[in-house]
């Protein structure tokens, strides 16, 4: 992996979150890497913990795809999780922009947050051809070959719908659940209804991801889904009925990406034209 400083990266600002752990602005998105409580955080509330890897048996091997894998930070919190349960990791990774975790690996603040073993698997990740990079809607179909229906998890942790419409986009997402295993689930920090009501579409059971009970008035804190109901977890909780009826408003309207080549500004001007809403956002 090259090494990459500030300077290469002027658009990517450093950031530590509130719990200390390494993280990313980037201006080009213009919408920081993770939330303000920290990368380590929300790593593990949002992806570890909802994994429910304690539903493997020891030696098992788990198969991930990851959308979205910046600065590695759940990559390298999922790493750890499966070394403490003696689960093994088969992974793969999608990422346009190489830069984010060769700076992370390049910070002694981010490899000392991690036991020990961790880095040097997550740099053999990076470097050893498992980490796709290019547009992930051109570089999915090279995972599907390999990997449709057999991954346990896939990670989607793309910037915001709003900023990176592409990798939210029906067509995307139609694509991405193909990767799961019939008891695989899909995990994002993401509970926009345009998602949920894509997922559920899509012939996907959805839950809700349960917010950490320390970040005050978040009613959630993602979404998984899966081919097959998920089994109860405190971490999951159903949708409850005033989410199910935002999925219905006009927030449920898909992004679309027919193409798989759109630009952002593309995929929001169809998603307001499909809404009934003008170019300026407003209600015709
Ligand atoms: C929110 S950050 C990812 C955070 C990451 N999971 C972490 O822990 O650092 C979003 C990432 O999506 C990548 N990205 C944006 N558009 C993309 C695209 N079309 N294809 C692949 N990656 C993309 C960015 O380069 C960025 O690293």
């Amino acid at each position: 992996m090259a090494a990459a400083s500030a300077d290469t990266a002027a658009d990517l600002l450093l950031r530590r979150g509130a719990d200390g752990s390494f993280s990313l602005y980037s201006r080009s998105f213009g919408e920081g890497f993770h939330s303000a409580a920290g990368a380590l955080r929300e790593a593990n509330e949002k992806f570890v913990r909802p994994a429910a890897l304690e539903r493997f048996a020891p030696g098992r091997e788990l198969v991930v795809a990851e959308v979205a894998v910046g600065t590695g930070t759940n990559t390298a919190a999922l790493i750890a999780a499966c070394r403490a349960a003696r689960l093994g990791f088969d992974w793969w990774g999608l990422e346009q922009d190489p830069r984010p975790l060769a700076l992370a690996l390049a910070d002694g603040g981010f490899r000392a947050q991690w036991p020990a073993g961790v880095i040097p698997r997550l740099e053999a990740l990076g470097a050893g051809g498992r980490l796709l990079l290019g547009d992930a809607r051109q570089r999915l179909p090279d995972l599907l070959g390999p990997l449709e229906g057999s991954c346990d998890l896939v990670l989607l942790d793309a910037f915001s719908p709003s900023r990176c419409p592409q990798l939210w986009s029906r067509e995307f997402l139609e694509r991405l659940v193909r990767l799961l295993r019939n008891d695989g689930r899909l995990l994002t920090y993401c509970s926009a209804a345009a998602l949920r009501r894509c997922l559920l579409d899509l012939g996907m059971a959805v839950q809700a991801i349960r917010p950490d009970p320390a970040e005050a008035g978040q009613w959630s804190a993602g979404t998984a889904a899966g081919p097959a109901p998920l089994a109860p977890h405190p971490a999951l909780r159903p949708l409850e009925p005033f989410e199910h009826e935002h999925l219905a408003s006009r927030a449920g309207v898909p992004y679309r990406d027919p193409s798989g080549t759109a630009t952002a500004a593309e995929i929001l001007e169809r998603r307001r034209r499909e809404q009934g809403l003008g170019r300026s956002g407003r209600h015709r």
